[in-house]
């Protein structure tokens, strides 16, 4: 592996007070900080690579990879390891959108593994409570995809035995792995919501209370991170994965344990039944592409709101000259209005295409997309309307509340040619918090990414209201990126919320607009608006670059942005393909690793 670095940072100088790195220029270093500390820089690769959150999930599909993997394979592999340790983020009781493009055929495909709701769902599901009531409970588990999925993958575009993906996952499930640090931080900020050891609503269920803490009733911190971890409940529901395929996870033992867990929940229970486990599918869709400057840029489509969102937010922005400075205001401002433009539509008009007519190809068009990008004035225009794109659509009103959180991102290339972008999710910080007894996998709380209303005060429906069997809108936006000719140019995607959209957007204009590397595209704060306020991300010493949000606040201000200054939880996973070989950016705000050869 060698360290690469592409276009100089020099680009950036003129708003953004750079952190030294060996690629930035002696007059850029001379305008920064006195002290500035480095930043990550990209790693290049000759033919392989997989990027994850976490440097054993990383490990694992490296692995796979260099034994002749495919990037189908080798997400497998990373999953399984992920769910063990990362389990906050994904893992097999929760569910994953796959973009793949195919080395051989030149062709995009998506994989919709998104939970869903029970047969049993009511549009009244999650009325009157509160969101931590809802999250916290067994109505807020749908039915797991990422199991089938990963079989679907598999199945589809696997290379290595199914038995061999296992491997990793079940050595360190019986092995041992050490919990991290900010798996333990997060089990301690959830624990401080509780009345006390006893009187649990985090952490109520007694077997993941017992996993991820001291257990007692005197005594119940977080384990410290650094604890070595066993699981041997999860190797045995990998040896069933292994052994009887997502068969052996959607009936038997295993079903019968989640529907337990499900609706014996102490807090509220759900109404999942074996029925809607055995009936789980993953669905095959449409990619939803569209053009930015030249590129090809393909994601998820509904359920997903990613795809649209994201490519609208480009389609908007391609009428405009972005210059060279991704934190200089101009720059800023623009971002901004085309994520409230593209927020508008998709709180509008997003929800399971299977169930409410989404005008998917409308909200891609681009004379329509002109016309929205004909709103943007020098001045924040304020709480974007939605627009009326051509095409059919259900009459709809818009979702006010937006709740989704989490997640995980995994990029892989391998040496066929092939590339994959998989966000893969439990929603909230240890979905549900309920582990499987037996199972030692986590239940997600993805229900809760559906609308909790089902309608407006004038009784108009909500797109993305619950009803039985529906998969709940996400904002995951694994994304691939071609060129002219079809060539594979980028995988990228993050977890985050509804933010996954614009840090997915800002790592493919910081890419394709600024050329940036994928580590400097990483390595740029973060800056977004959903339709509500503007948020900077303040910079993190070592991991993004330097500059002066002050400044950057007050020019924004002056335009009429209302602003705020957040952390952000991306978890941006990136590759660029290259003249001189595969080029990674991970995400160091998490515990991001790139590996390959
Ligand atoms: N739960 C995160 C998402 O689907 O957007």
């Amino acid at each position: 592996m060698r360290v690469r670095s592409r276009r100089g940072l020099g680009a950036l100088t003129v708003a953004v007070a750079l952190a030294a790195t060996a690629a930035a220029p002696v007059a850029a270093q001379q305008q920064t900080v006195p002290e500035a500390v480095p930043v990550p820089e990209a790693v290049t690769t000759a033919q392989e690579m997989v990027v994850t959150a976490n440097p054993l999930a990383t490990r694992a599909g490296e692995q796979v990879l260099r034994n002749g993997g495919t990037a189908a394979d080798a997400a497998v592999a990373a999953q399984t390891v992920l769910g063990l340790v990362e389990p906050q983020s994904s893992g097999l009781g929760g569910g994953a959108f796959v973009v793949w493009h195919d080395g051989a055929s030149g062709e995009i495909t998506t994989y919709d593994g998104r939970e869903k709701a029970p047969l049993a769902a009511t549009e009244d599901r999650f009325a009157g409570l509160s969101f931590t009531d809802a999250w916290q409970s067994g109505l807020s588990a749908g039915v797991p995809g990422t199991p089938a999925l990963m079989e679907e993958i598999h199945t589809r575009h696997g290379a290595l035995p199914w038995q061999r993906l296992f491997a990793p996952g079940l050595r360190l499930a019986l092995g041992g792995y050490e919990m991290t640090d900010r798996t333990a931080a997060l089990v301690d900020s959830y624990l401080a919501n509780n009345d006390s050891c006893s009187d649990r609503l985090f952490f109520r269920d007694p077997v993941a209370f017992e996993y991820y803490t001291n257990g007692s009733e005197t005594d119940c911190a977080a384990k410290p991170g650094g604890t070595r971890m066993r699981n041997p409940d999860y190797a045995d529901t990998l040896k069933t994965l292994r052994d009887e395929g997502a068969e052996g996870f959607y009936t038997g033992q295993l079903a019968e344990a989640v529907v337990e867990a499900v609706q014996g929940d102490p807090h509220l229970p759900g109404d999942m039944t074996l029925e809607d486990l055995a009936d789980y599918e993953v669905a095959e869709r449409s990619p939803v592409c569209s053009d930015y400057r030249g590129h090809e840029v393909c994601g998820m489509g509904p359920p997903s709101s990613g795809a649209l969102a994201v490519g609208q937010m480009l389609g908007i922005l391609e009428h405009f000259d972005l210059g060279d400075d991704p934190l200089d205001p101009d720059a800023v401002h623009l971002f901004a209005q085309a994520g409230r433009l593209a927020f508008a539509d998709r709180n509008l008009y997003v929800g399971d295409a299977d169930f409410v007519t989404v005008p998917a190809e409308g909200m891609l068009d681009p004379d329509y997309l002109a016309e929205r990008a004909g709103l943007i004035t020098d001045e924040d225009m304020g709480t974007a309307e939605p627009g009326i794109p051509p095409g059919e659509f259900d009459p709809t009103a818009p979702q006010t509340e937006s709740n989704e959180s989490g997640t995980s991102h995994v990029s892989v290339v391998d040496r066929y040619g092939n590339a994959l972008s998989m966000t893969t999710t439990v929603e909230s910080g240890f979905g549900n918090g309920v582990m499987v007894d037996g199972g030692g996998f986590l239940l997600n709380n993805e229900l809760t990414d559906f609308s909790f209303a089902a309608a407006d005060a004038e009784g108009t429906p909500i797109a993305n209201r619950v009803q039985p069997g529906k998969r709940p809108r996400s904002s995951m936006s694994p994304t691939i990126v071609r060129d002219a000719e079809g060539s594979l140019e980028l995988v990228t995607g993050s977890p985050g919320g509804s933010r996954i959209i614009g840090y997915t957007a800002q790592s493919i204009v910081n890419v394709i607009d600024f050329g940036l590397d994928p580590q400097q595209a990483i390595n740029v704060p973060h800056v977004q608006n959903n339709n509500g306020s503007t948020a900077l991300e303040p910079p993190i010493p070592g991991v993004t670059l330097d500059y002066d949000v002050a400044a950057l606040r007050a020019a924004l201000e002056a335009r009429g942005h209302p602003v705020t200054v957040t952390e952000q939880a991306s978890g941006l996973s990136v590759i660029q393909v290259t003249s001189e070989g595969l080029v990674g950016g991970a995400d160091y705000r998490r515990d991001g690793s790139i590996g390959g050869r």
